[in-house]
């Protein structure tokens, strides 16, 4: 494959653990710890086929909503795995959190804050955690971001143009959205990186997150480059 065949950043809607737990008769942690270590995996097949960054769906702004023992148990399954991303910062990749970690425990609050300053140099891949992330939230604190600087006179309102917003996004630092997987039979976007992913390409895959291999991965980015990418053009 040619090099711009190869997506530069690729979105990972880790999804299906529950399911794989569930059909294993086990308690839907087991699927995300399970999940967890695909999540491990999945960042050096990226970086063998050339991908320069990419970013991971761990836990919604709407994830809230599933029971307290499932959220705790995701939470200390990070706290569990704050050991691996520290050891991946020290291979020269740079981790960026997306999302407002604000409501988070201050154990992994400080931490993450941590290992996202300490990896702000690094140079070799780009390893997006989307944690409490929507992409409507993102949006939203854009926009108010900008109403409060208009609000100041520190800008002109109009002056606003999309590269302003891009600017605040999570994703200001990494290469464009080039393509979204989302295992688990699910066909949406959940939102998931929604600015972002204005023109991006999807593959949806069958397969759940938990069982999600090399070779699936192989299959969704001979896919896209396979697709003709247009932008509205001809
Ligand atoms: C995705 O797997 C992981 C998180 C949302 C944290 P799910 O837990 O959504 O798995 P299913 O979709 O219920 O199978
Ligand atoms: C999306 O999966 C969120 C993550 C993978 C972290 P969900 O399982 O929460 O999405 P829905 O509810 O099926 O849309
Ligand atoms: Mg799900």
């Amino acid at each position: 494959m040619e090099e711009n065949q190869i997506p530069a950043h690729i979105g990972f809607i880790m999804d299906g653990n529950g399911r794989w737990a569930k059909k294993r008769g086990m308690p839907r942690n087991f699927g995300h710890s399970k999940g967890a270590e695909v999540f491990k995996k999945t960042i050096n097949w990226c970086r063998e086929l050339g991908v320069k960054c990419a970013t991971f769906y761990a836990f919604s702004t709407e994830n809230w909503r599933r029971p307290p023992d499932e959220v705790e148990g995701i939470m200390n399954l990070l706290r569990r795995y704050i050991k691996d991303i520290r050891a991946a910062a020290k291979e020269n990749i740079r981790i960026i959190i997306l999302g407002d970690i604000a409501p988070l425990a201050e154990d992994i609050r400080l931490e993450l804050i941590d290992i996202m300053d300490s990896s702000k140099d690094n140079t070799e891949f780009i390893v997006g955690i989307a944690l409490n992330y929507g992409g409507r939230d993102e949006i939203t604190r854009a926009a108010k971001i900008l109403a409060k600087k208009a609000e100041a006179h520190e800008i002109d309102p109009e002056h606003i143009c999309e590269g302003s917003i891009e600017q605040l996004l999570y994703t200001s630092e990494m290469p464009p959205l080039d393509l979204v997987i989302r295992p688990s039979g699910e066909q949406r976007l959940s939102n998931f990186l929604i600015w972002q992913a204005a023109y991006a390409e999807f593959v949806f895959m069958d397969v759940l997150w938990p069982d999600f291999t090399k070779n699936d991965l192989r299959s969704a980015v001979t896919e896209y480059s396979q697709r003709n990418r247009r932008f509205g053009g001809i």
